[in-house]
């Protein structure tokens, strides 16, 4: 080693920096085009909608008003659900949707940070009072899905979550508000 050439030795310092660099370049490229993959075919995107809402008057007036919660369906046919995240539920505690069909979720919360998920689909968010999360999402198997809150949010946190009931496209019947409600059950 001691009578190597130093341009030898530089060559072999550069050889293994470029293998190195390989090697970090296939993993990056690896990691962007799972995040390509996913997006494009799965619809698994980071969350981008920055909405803020005051968390201390959003259950008077607006949206979030106790008789604009759960879901609607718009003159143009198209399906939002407003939900609040609070300490320790979801209000309302069963959501209606129709299977099939572009579904807009929205949830805000007047008190501390939520998150949740609904079992077997893309949608997973978190909640964070001053903004509202919405997620939109395509329900394709009827069926009652579970929808817990995963994020602690104080000594209720366990006893939080809600079902989303997935109704056939026939079986959704708004009522004269455009409003739909889960089915006795
Ligand atoms: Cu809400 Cu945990």
């Amino acid at each position: 080693m001691a009578d190597t050439h130093p341009r030898t030795h530089e060559r072999r310092i550069l050889g293994t920096e470029l293998l190195w660099a390989f090697g970090v370049g296939i993993l990056v490229a690896a990691t962007i085009s799972m995040i390509a993959f996913t997006a494009l075919t799965r619809n698994i995107n980071p969350p981008s909608n920055v909405e803020r809402i005051d968390p201390k008057t959003l259950h008077l007036s607006g949206e979030f008003a106790e008789q604009n919660l759960g879901t609607r369906v718009a003159a143009d046919g198209s399906v939002t659900a407003r939900i609040i995240a609070t300490q320790f539920m979801f209000v309302p505690h069963c959501v209606a949707v129709p299977q099939g069909r572009l579904v807009t979720l929205r949830f805000a919360s007047p008190d501390v940070i939520h998150g949740l998920l609904i079992t077997g689909t893309n949608v997973n968010t978190m909640v964070v009072p001053g903004f509202v999360a919405q997620v939109h999402t395509q329900f394709t198997r009827t069926g009652d899905l579970l929808m817990p809150c995963h994020e602690y949010c104080g000594l209720g946190h366990s006893e939080m979550w809600a079902t989303v009931q997935v109704l056939p496209d026939s079986q959704i019947k708004p009522d004269a508000n455009g409003r739909i409600g889960c089915a006795q059950h």
